[in-house]
Order: structure tokens, then C-alpha cells, then sequence
């Protein structure tokens, strides 16, 4: 199964991030993220047998108590690669749980997800073939983040399909 760990964008922050997206409108080759699919990945565990799903729950559960509710801030947009055909146009994100989360994951599951470095963002839209770059988009949003979730991917012709499969409140103690 396909899992990965994020943060869900909640739906009163959807709009904004909506209407950034109507800047590709008409070009057919960027496939903008649907709003209830707006996410930060934590990490990206990759195809993980069905039999260490109890292990990714536990490790969920453990991390997310040793980390305290914090604000997620929201800023420009840029694009993966930076330079170079693009592959993704993502918003940046900054929070003070972000980098403890993300390491502790990856440090209670060391042999699996990618080794490549965490960066914070949220995709707004994938492109898919030949598209021009939009302009950049600078958001002044923030929200809550109160919980982590664990997701199972599901890939389709018409994209993936996200499952929550557990949530894992941050029990961190607030500065
Ligand atoms: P992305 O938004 O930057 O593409 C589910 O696929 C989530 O896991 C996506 O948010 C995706 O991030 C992230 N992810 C990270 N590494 C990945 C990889 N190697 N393959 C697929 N998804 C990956």
C-alpha cells in the first residue's frame, strides 16, 4: 500500500488556494490539486507492505505526541524543479512543528520513504506536458495545525485517491 504522512489544508483556508490555481486555467496540462486533496506531506513512505501498517500507525501515534500544536504559515509560490521544465507549482509553507515532525518520522522509519531533503510546501497543480509557467502567487495565510494524519494513496487514470486511514493529535506541550 501506498502511504504517505501530511497535514490536510483545512476547507476556509481552500478558497485562496482556489483561486491561485484559476491562473492555469486553459492550460490543459497543468491538473491543479483538488481542494479537498491540498495537503503538506510529511513524508512519503512509498509502497509499504499491508503487514507494517501497524508499525506506521505507531510511529504516527509516537511522533505526534512529542510535538505541540503550531501555526503553519503560508507564502509564495514556486516550482519544483526551480529551474528547468517544472514538474510542480507548490505554495511554500513554514511551522514549527514542520522540520520536528518531519525528522522524527523519518528517524522511527529510516529504510523506507525518499532520502531526498523535507521541503514544506503544498502542491497546487502537476503538469502533465508541454505548459507555460504562471506568475507568482504571494499568500499571507495561516491556520491551526492541531493533527498529523496518515494517508493511503490510491493511483487511478483519473488520479490518485487519497484514504485517511488515522489521525494522530500533536500532545506536545506548548511553549
Ligand atoms: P508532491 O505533492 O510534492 O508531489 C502523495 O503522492 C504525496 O507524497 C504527494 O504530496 C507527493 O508530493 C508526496 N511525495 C513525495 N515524494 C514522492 C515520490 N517519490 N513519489 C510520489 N509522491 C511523493
Amino acid at each position: 500500500m501506498r502511504l504517505f504522512y501530511a497535514i490536510f489544508v483545512p476547507p476556509e483556508l481552500r478558497p485562496p488556494l482556489e483561486e491561485a490555481q484559476r491562473r492555469l486555467k486553459g492550460f490543459r496540462n497543468w491538473k491543479p490539486t483538488p481542494p479537498e486533496q491540498l495537503h503538506l506531506t510529511l513524508m512519503f513512505l512509498g509502497e509499504v507492505p499491508r503487514g507494517r501498517l501497524d508499525e506506521a500507525v505507531q510511529v504516527g501515534a509516537v511522533v505526534a505526541r512529542r510535538v505541540a500544536p503550531f501555526t503553519l504559515h503560508l507564502g509564495g509560490t514556486g516550482y519544483f524543479p526551480p529551474d528547468g521544465t517544472p514538474r510542480v507549482w507548490f505554495v511554500k509553507a513554514e511551522g514549527a512543528g514542520l522540520e520536528p515532525l518531519a525528522a522524527g518520522l523519518r528517524e522511527a522509519l529510516p529504510d523506507l520513504g525518499d532520502p531526498k531533503p523535507f521541503k514544506a510546501h503544498i502542491t497546487l497543480a502537476r503538469r502533465k506536458g508541454p505548459a507555460p509557467r504562471v506568475g507568482p502567487v504571494v499568500f499571507d495565510l495561516e491556520f491551526g495545525v492541531g493533527e498529523i494524519t496518515l494517508v493511503q494513496s490510491e493511483l487511478s487514470k483519473q488520479g490518485s485517491r487519497y484514504r485517511v486511514l488515522q489521525r494522530f493529535e500533536l500532545k506536545g506541550r506548548e511553549e
